[in-house]
């Protein structure tokens, strides 16, 4: 119970086997990290950034909540993503959302989970905005279904938004923002073509939303 030596006796097995495959990997990631994308996706356990996009450790800068949200009063996701911009110089942010989510199920259905229903109310916040639309599927599937893909374009507008996103593009430094969309039930992603570049271009959102 206390010990978990499962997940050590994987970790010796799974590090030879780097090792064994390139034994310069290890030392090569501890003098630096230089990661193309920051990743900001759901805490759930289906949806792993790395193995989903096949890349390896030090390929891909990751912030995880449930149903991935991004708020810019969180000083966590802020952080993360104000360190990948300034420092990593990363080129691209990716938020990541995925059908079947729970937190975004609970947000749809009002239910009463306890202190994380305060963090899932952005979520509600979004259904409540898009209400017609949602109340347009009369099948709830597609309607959980589509609160996921429209809180992911939610969640893109606030990164493209925040001030370390507007920063970056006033002083031109090359930085996409995407949408994508992961399905639990087949392992694939999706783009939700709201990849936006610039300051210009994220009006290009909403159409991406009315696209869908
Ligand atoms: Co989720």
């Amino acid at each position: 119970m206390r010990l978990l030596d499962k997940l050590f006796e994987n970790n010796r097995a799974w590090a030879d086997g780097v090792c064994a495959a390139d034994p310069t990997f290890f030392h090569k990631l501890a003098e630096q990290q230089a990661p193309d994308y920051l990743w900001i996706g759901c805490s759930d356990s289906r949806v792993p950034a790395n193995q989903i996009v096949g890349l390896d450790p030090g390929e891909v800068f990751v912030h995880r909540n449930v149903a991935n949200i991004v708020l810019h009063a969180d000083l966590n996701c802020m952080s993360v993503i104000q360190f990948a911009v300034d420092v990593l110089k990363v080129e691209h942010i990716i938020v990541c959302g995925h059908y079947g989510c729970g937190g975004v199920r609970a947000a749809m259905n009002d239910d009463r989970l306890g202190l994380v229903d305060f963090w899932i109310r952005h979520v509600r916040d979004v259904a409540r905005r898009k209400r017609e639309e949602l109340l347009a599927l009369q099948d709830e599937d597609r309607r959980w279904a589509r609160l996921c893909e429209l809180n992911v374009l939610d969640q893109v507008a606030n990164v493209c938004h925040s001030s370390i996103v507007q920063d970056a593009w006033a002083r031109e430094q090359p930085l996409a923002v995407h949408g994508w969309i992961y399905d639990v039930a087949d392992g694939r992603l999706r783009d939700l073509n709201a990849c936006i570049t610039s300051r210009r271009e994220i009006d290009a959102i909403t159409k991406a939303a009315q696209r869908l």
